[in-house]
């Protein structure tokens, strides 16, 4: 084996510097770099982005100063070639103190805020919270809403102007939940459960992503939060009360439901005249399709049904998988080829997950993604 010496490789001078910047500054703009924690969208996001923005100033006026003194000492004692000797000094105890007093300073200047904010973001919050328990798995993520007895999954639903307490467990290995415009990163542990809680502010759709290791998938471990106004969300808790192959208990018609937008009450779904509300009128493709769901097997991984969901399933939920806007958990956007492709070729796709090739045909995958496409 050939070893270059590390000296060899590392980057000196200023281009490489210069480069660096600018691959760092590309990271400013919101629109092709969504995921920034710098354009913070919650009242939580907020907390870490001001310590960050105090530790930048302090950073900058230290690189300056420093810089300022290191460019003027250059240039002011620069050696000629008939300077004499210099005089040989041993040190200077009064400048040892002081270079040694201001950087303790600054840094005990950046722990107040940061400490303050590791307290104000470790609390818990109070009011009318929106508990939602977080689900991490090997690749992808499961969100359960115990107030309104929903699943759902890799896309989270959220009111904007109400704090929302997760509450996080995994499944297999740690996992670490971070939707960087809403939220700081919380490690997701198997048999511990973690908290984070944010009140988001602004309506959209906010991507997020698993920030810790977690096996070869571990990229494409992503997620979406979809904020909406309290009144689209609670339109959404409606009509997700709708999927289900039988009404769950507690949501008979007339039942009434909690709003987001804190205690009032909304009229509660009718209960499904018909046990399977997806069912479009006579299509030959979602007959075909809810049959191979069943033949190939995919019912023993996924539940379709977002109310009384299963615990402890393998695959995400697909109660409402026609209509989120990506699928294998944020890695594919959800159009009807990539759906066709990841049901006949998900070893391909994400090589490494859980659902297998099944030996499905073009036809058969046709019929999967009509069935599928209809459960929205
Ligand atoms: Cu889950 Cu990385």
């Amino acid at each position: 084996m050939h070893h270059r010496p590390a000296a060899a490789r590392r980057p000196t001078g200023p281009v490489p510097l210069l480069l660096l910047l600018a691959l760092a500054l590309t990271g400013c703009g919101q629109d092709r770099y969504p995921q920034t924690a710098l354009q913070p969208l919650s009242d939580f996001a907020r907390i870490g982005d001001h310590i960050q923005d105090q530790t930048f100033y302090w950073a900058l006026g230290v690189f300056i100063l420093v810089e300022g003194a290191l460019l003027y000492a250059i240039f002011r004692f620069r050696g000629r070639p008939d300077d004499p000797e210099p005089a040989q000094i041993h040190g200077n105890t009064t400048i040892e103190i002081i270079w040694t007093l201001i950087p303790a300073l600054i840094l005990a200047a950046i722990a107040v805020p940061t400490v303050k904010g590791i307290f104000e973001t470790g609390m818990t919050p109070s009011g009318q919270l929106l508990k939602i328990e977080v689900i991490g798995h090997q690749w992808w993520w499961e969100f359960r809403y115990p107030e309104y007895n929903l699943t759902t999954a890799n896309e989270l639903h959220i009111p904007t102007g109400r704090t929302v307490e997760l509450l996080q467990h995994s499944n297999d290995v740690v996992h670490s939940f971070w939707p960087p415009r809403i939220a700081g990163k919380r490690d997701v542990f198997p048999g511990r459960q973690t908290r984070l809680w944010f009140k988001a502010d602004s309506a959209g759709l906010f991507p997020g992503q698993c920030a810790e290791f977690c096996g070869i998938q571990h990229a494409r471990m992503a997620f979406q939060v979809r904020a909406s106004s309290p009144e689209e969300f609670d339109a959404w808790v409606a009509h997700m009360r709708t999927l289900g192959p039988r009404p769950a208990a507690g949501a008979q018609a007339g039942d009434s439901l909690k709003t987001a937008s804190a205690g009032g009450t909304v009229q509660g779904p009718q209960a499904p005249a018909q046990a399977d509300t997806a069912r479009p009128a006579a299509d030959p493709e979602y007959a075909k399709g809810e049959q191979l769901f069943r033949a190939k097997g995919c019912i023993g991984c996924h539940s379709l049904q977002a109310v009384d969901a299963p615990h402890g399933l393998i695959g995400p939920n697909l109660a409402n998988v026609g209509a989120r806007e990506y699928i294998a958990a944020g890695w594919l956007k959800n159009t009807d080829e990539n759906l066709e492709h990841w049901i006949r070729e998900p070893q391909s796709l994400k090589k490494g997950v859980l659902m297998p090739n099944l030996g499905v045909t073009a036809d058969e995958a046709k019929a999967l993604r009509a069935y599928l496409r209809a459960h929205k």
